[in-house]
C-alpha cells in the first residue's frame, strides 16, 4: 500500500428511498448505524428520489416525502458539515452516469435481481424500464463518489454486488476509473421483527399498524403498540429458541439501551411481561422523541432545509462532475 492509501480517511455512501416514514427497524438496522459512521469515515447520504419512482408515486407526496426524508437525516443527528447530504435529483450526474453503465450492464445480470423479479410481480401493470434498470442507477450513486464502503442492509447485497461488478468491468474496459467498493452489511441487533408476527421483518409497509413502530409515533402510541407485542406464555424474560416475540423485544431492548442479554434477564429476573413491554415502550420513546422534536422544528425551518440541501447539491455535484468526466474520457466523448 502507498502512503496515500493508508493515510486517506475511508469513504462511505449510502441512501435511502423516501416512501413512507421508516420504521425503527430502518432507524435500528440502517439510520442510526450512519450517525455512527459519520464519526470514522468520509460520508455522502442521499434521499433517492430518482429510485422511488420506480413505482408510481403521486407528485404532490413525493415533494413532501423527500423533503421529510432529508430533514430526517439531519434530525437523527447527521451533521451536514461533516457529511454530503443531499437529494439525489437534484444531482444531475447520476442520471448521466446511470446512462453509461446501462449500457455496459448485461440484460441477464439485471434479470437475476431478486427485488426486480419481486416488484414485477407486486407491481405488475407497471413494470417499467427504469425499475429494471434500477441497479445501474444504484451502481451511478454509489461510484461516483468513489467510496470504499456502502453501508446497506442485507437486502441491498445483491445490488452491491452487481456494483462492483460493474465497476470491475469498466476499470478493465476503459482503464481504472472507479473505486471498487465493498459492502458493509449492517450488523446483527439489527434485524428488527414485526411486532404482531415475530417471524417475519418489521415493516413500514404492513397493513397492520399495530406492527411496527413509526419513526413518527408520538410516546403514548409507541408504548400501546409494545404493550400489544406478540409473546408467549412462558412468563419469563429469556432470549431462548421459540420466543421470537420475546427475543425480537430484548433485541430491541439491548439495540436502544446498549445492555446485554444477561444483564435484561436480571433486570426482569421474577418480573412479569406488563413490566418488561412499558420499560421497551420507555426506552424506545426516549430514543425516537427527541429526534422527532427536532424533525419537527426543521420542517418548520424552510429556508434552512432548503439552504442545506442547496449546499449538499452543490457539493455532490462537485465530486460528481469530477468522477463522470473521467469516465466520459476514458469512453471516448469529447469533453
Ligand atoms: P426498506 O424500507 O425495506 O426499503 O429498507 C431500507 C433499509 O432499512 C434496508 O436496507 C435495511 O437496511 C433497513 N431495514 C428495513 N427494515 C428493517 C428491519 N425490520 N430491521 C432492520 N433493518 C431494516
Ligand atoms: N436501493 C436502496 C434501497 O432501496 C436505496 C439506494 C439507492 C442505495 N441508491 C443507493 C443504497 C446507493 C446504497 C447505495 O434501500
Amino acid at each position: 500500500m502507498s502512503e496515500q492509501q493508508i493515510e486517506r480517511r475511508k469513504r462511505a455512501l449510502s441512501c435511502i428511498q423516501p416512501t413512507g416514514t421508516p420504521t425503527l427497524g430502518n432507524y435500528l438496522g440502517a439510520l442510526r448505524n450512519w450517525v455512527a459512521m459519520q464519526e470514522e469515515m468520509d460520508c455522502c447520504f442521499a434521499v433517492a428520489d430518482l429510485h422511488a419512482i420506480t413505482v408510481r408515486q403521486e407528485p404532490a407526496k413525493l415533494r413532501q416525502q423527500t423533503k421529510e426524508m432529508f430533514a430526517l437525516l439531519l434530525a437523527i443527528g447527521l451533521d451536514p458539515e461533516k457529511n454530503v447530504i443531499f437529494v439525489q435529483s437534484q444531482v444531475p450526474q447520476h442520471t448521466e452516469l446511470a446512462w453509461l453503465l446501462a449500457c455496459n450492464t448485461q440484460f441477464g445480470e439485471l434479470s437475476r435481481m431478486t427485488q426486480f423479479k419481486d416488484k414485477s410481480q407486486k407491481h405488475a401493470d407497471n413494470i417499467n424500464l427504469g425499475l429494471f434498470a434500477y441497479p445501474t442507477l444504484m451502481a451511478a450513486d454509489i461510484l461516483l463518489y468513489q467510496p470504499d464502503y456502502v453501508p446497506v442492509g442485507a437486502d441491498q447485497k445483491q445490488h452491491c454486488e452487481l456494483s462492483r461488478d460493474i465497476a470491475g468491468r469498466f476499470n478493465n474496459l476503459y482503464g481504472n476509473t472507479f473505486v471498487v467498493p465493498e459492502p458493509y452489511i449492517m450488523k446483527a441487533g439489527a434485524r428488527v421483527r414485526s411486532l404482531q408476527d415475530p417471524t417475519k421483518k418489521m415493516s413500514k409497509s404492513d397493513e397492520n399498524q399495530n406492527s411496527f413502530i413509526s419513526l413518527k409515533d408520538d410516546k403514548d402510541t409507541i408504548l400501546r403498540k409494545f404493550k400489544r407485542a406478540v409473546t408467549d406464555s412462558e412468563a419469563v424474560v429469556r432470549y431462548a429458541d421459540g420466543k421470537d416475540g420475546i427475543n425480537n423485544l430484548m433485541e430491541i431492548y439491548a439495540a436502544v439501551t446498549g445492555k446485554s442479554y444477561e444483564e435484561i434477564e436480571r433486570e426482569f429476573d421474577g418480573r412479569g411481561y406488563g413490566d418488561f413491554k412499558v420499560a421497551v415502550g420507555e426506552a424506545v420513546a426516549a430514543e425516537l422523541v427527541p429526534v422527532q422534536e427536532r424533525f419537527d422544528a426543521l420542517l418548520k425551518d424552510k429556508a434552512y432545509l432548503e439552504e442545506m440541501m442547496k449546499k449538499g447539491a452543490e457539493t455532490a455535484s462537485r465530486i460528481g462532475a469530477r468522477t463522470l468526466a473521467k469516465a466520459k474520457k476514458k469512453m471516448g466523448f469529447l469533453l
